[in-house]
């Protein structure tokens, strides 16, 4: 974290605060505040979307960067052959899979991606998602030094990462259903942390789903009726899921969900979560690093098979950054700090697994009339870091909801 806030703040007056808000708020939050150097800049964006309605804005929403970016109109004629060339491949491909997945789900998103042609030209189904020991050979290991993490493998040993991924030896760590139901829709719920889950009652509709996402400081219990029990995944970075800890304890965070049916999606976002998943599936104490001596069981139980444990692919991580959320955030000068949230990786996820996608807590419109989280004892604002940008992660959700991709719990 220092190597970053150094880098970020070289030669600049506000450096010493900038280290400390860095330090002091990735401690306990895992964010990273600059009040007053971001955010005025961004609110008439959102302010122009609140007074518009989406059904007669959504092309334009559509239109404006960064999610045009592959439609084309904005490529000179050479690049618009290469992304022509490179859609056809992809359609060709998707149609297969179309086919055999009507058959299963009349319903599935993919197909209603498939029918629009923005849609269709932004979302590729053949990324992988989940990374396994098949992806890590001589040439990967190469190309995926461009990057560091959590978009590739600079600056990692290659020994950290050989020896983890090696622990994840069959193309089942490549998917997150192995027993995939032959028969119906997937029907995945993401449950984001938002206050717009407070006195919802949507505890049993979460429920009924096949399978619920869960992510970060994710209390259930104590708000059943309103979030539900179930959780199948959890999806986390060590460090947030160690801030979630700490920071939301009070609030009933005492630990990780756990249990037969949970299992852990680790966002790769620095060695740490190599080490640890490692550590995790060796039923080892971290043996070094920043976690060094932690007891991975205290987090994830003491059921250490590694079919309980799977890791995105940093090729996906990267691919939603450059197609979905390519934040404005990227062209200033803190940009080493900026990723796609917890609960965005999570939700794209779902959205490139599940075939049909609830999201839950997930920022709306509204947010101002609702508490950071549902667990908050007194209503605390949203606060936006530099982190993350959770307008821009917001307008896309909102769009997806439009275009029934997936829908988005919101209430007036
Ligand atoms: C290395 O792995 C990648 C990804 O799994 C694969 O596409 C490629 O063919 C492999 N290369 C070699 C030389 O095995
Ligand atoms: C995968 O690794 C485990 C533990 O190292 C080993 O027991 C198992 O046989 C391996 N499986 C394959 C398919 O190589
Ligand atoms: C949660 O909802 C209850 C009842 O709807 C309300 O009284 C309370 O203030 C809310 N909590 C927060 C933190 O907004």
């Amino acid at each position: 974290m220092n190597g970053v806030s150094w880098r970020l703040c070289k030669g600049k007056a506000y450096c010493f605060a900038v280290v400390v808000l860095v330090t002091i708020s990735s401690f306990l939050y895992g964010h990273y505040r600059l009040s007053g150097l971001v955010g005025a800049g961004e609110k008439p964006r959102i302010s122009a979307l609140l007074r518009s309605d989406l059904k007669d804005r959504e092309s334009e929403e559509l239109s404006k960067s960064p999610w045009s970016q592959v439609n084309g109109e904005r490529f000179s004629k050479e690049e618009k052959e290469d992304v022509l060339v490179e859609e056809d491949v992809l359609v060709d491909r998707v149609d297969l899979r179309m086919q055999e997945k009507e058959r299963k789900c009349p319903s599935s998103l993919r197909r209603k991606i498939e029918s629009h042609e923005r849609l269709k030209a932004l979302f590729s189904f053949e990324i992988p998602v989940l990374m396994w020991s098949g992806h890590l050979n001589d040439s990967e290991w190469q190309r995926l030094q461009h990057s560091p993490p959590p978009y590739g493998w600079q600056g990692l040993p290659y020994k950290v990462v050989s020896s983890t991924l090696l622990l994840l030896n069959d193309s089942t760590y490549g998917r997150l259903f192995p027993d995939k139901p032959e028969s119906h829709c997937i029907r995945c719920a993401v449950i984001g942390n938002g206050g717009i889950l407070n006195g919802s009652r949507q505890g049993r509709a979460i429920d009924d789903h096949d399978f619920v996402f869960r992510l970060n400081g994710a209390v259930t219990s104590g708000y059943e009726e309103d979030v539900g029990t179930k959780t199948s995944f959890y999806g986390f970075t060590t460090n947030t899921m160690k801030n979630s800890l700490i920071a939301y304890k009070q609030m009933g965070f005492r630990r990780v969900p756990q249990g037969k049916n949970v299992r852990y999606i680790f966002i790769p976002s620095e060695i740490r979560d190599y080490v640890m998943l490692y550590s995790a599936i060796q039923g080892i104490p971290v043996p070094f690093g920043q976690d060094n001596g932690d007891k991975p069981w205290f987090y994830f139980g003491f059921n250490r098979k590694p079919k309980k444990f799977r890791m995105l692919h940093p090729d996906f991580i990267h691919y939603i950054k450059e197609r979905f959320l390519h934040s404005s955030l990227l062209k200033m000068e803190y940009k080493d700090l900026y990723m796609p949230s917890t609960g965005a990786l999570l939700l794209l996820t779902a959205l490139h697994t599940c075939d049909e996608v609830s999201a839950y807590g997930f920022i709306t419109d509204n947010f101002r009339k609702f508490s950071d989280h549902y667990y908050d004892r007194v209503k605390r604002p949203l606060i936006f870091y530099a982190n993350h940008d959770m307008q821009l992660e917001s307008r896309f959700w909102k769009l997806l909801n439009s275009l029934g991709v997936m829908r988005l719990y919101q209430r007036p």
